[in-house]
């Protein structure tokens, strides 16, 4: 179903992005959405992610912008003080914009990244003195899961770390298989294909331009890679959640970047800057 919009006046206006209904995704985590309306383009799903189990594990922290209002969802699910672990996948500001605040209300809780993703909040001023560092090769254990970190297929920031919970067999796709959407949705089921796929290579062609150069056999060995992994359930920043699997959505990036001509991008390559200079 189309979203209702969480009462509040002040995030209503048509351009502002607004807090939506939490929801459940997949057989025991919650999402909790946002839509970024984007003039021109539709808008972008913005979420975050809660698991409330034997050490509860939010992942990401929502727009600053909506800082009330996503403490205020956050806090409706769980008690701050109660939450041990905050998964970063990147250090973007629609990924922790309200990292610090959580900080403060939640004093048990450690921020899970990488070292450049530590790097990268130190130079922000944000606290690294509760950073638990995930080495390569490293598990998050959460008593009766783990989550096991994983490069996504594409990304556009280098600290980022997507995950698959080994329980649960949730797939974190972080910034992958984001699509720009006319409305905000609570499924990938609600979307049709033709408005996803448009919206899924459009979405990547801004956030990911350097898909148009990459390695097209690596790519698809990446998306199978994931295809293989067999989730159930796929959390991604900037999707609805999507149940039943990957294949629907690894099959729309691989048309549009693995085979045939890539996908518009920014015209201002290194080759058409060095022919503009020729000329
Ligand atoms: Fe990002
Ligand atoms: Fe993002």
């Amino acid at each position: 179903m189309v979203f209702t919009e969480n009462e509040n006046p002040a995030m209503s206006n048509d351009n502002n992005p607004t807090m939506l209904q939490t929801l459940g995704a997949g057989s025991d985590w919650h999402v909790l959405p946002a839509f970024l309306p984007l003039p021109g383009m539709g808008g972008l799903a913005v979420n975050a992610f809660l698991h409330k189990g034997h050490e509860p594990v939010l992942v990401d922290t929502g727009l600053a912008a909506l800082g009330d209002a996503f403490l205020e969802a956050l806090e409706a699910e769980i008690d701050l003080t109660d939450l041990r672990w905050i998964w970063l996948s990147h250090t973007d500001a629609d990924h922790i914009g309200n990292l610090a605040r959580i900080l403060e209300r939640a004093p048990k809780a450690r921020v899970v990244t990488s070292f450049l993703g530590m790097g990268k909040m130190g130079l922000l001023g944000l606290d690294v003195s509760r950073v638990h560092l995930l080495e390569p090769g490293a598990r998050l254990t959460l008593g009766d899961r783990e989550l096991v970190p994983l490069r996504p297929p594409y990304y556009d920031a280098p600290e980022t770390l997507g995950f698959l919970d080994t329980r649960s067999r949730t797939l974190f796709a972080a910034d992958s298989f984001g699509a720009l959407l006319p409305q905000p949705v609570e499924s990938v089921r609600e979307i049709a294909p033709p408005t996803l796929r448009e919206g899924l290579v459009a979405w990547s062609a801004i956030d990911a331009p350097w898909l148009a150069t990459a390695d097209r056999a690596a790519l698809g060995r990446a998306l199978h890679g994931l295809e293989r992994l067999a989730p159930t359930t796929v959390l991604s920043g900037h999707l609805p959640v999507a149940e039943g699997g990957v294949e629907e959505l690894t099959a729309m990036v691989h048309a549009a970047w693995c085979s045939g001509p890539g996908s518009e991008v920014d015209p201002h390559t290194i080759e058409a800057v060095a022919e503009a200079l020729a000329a």
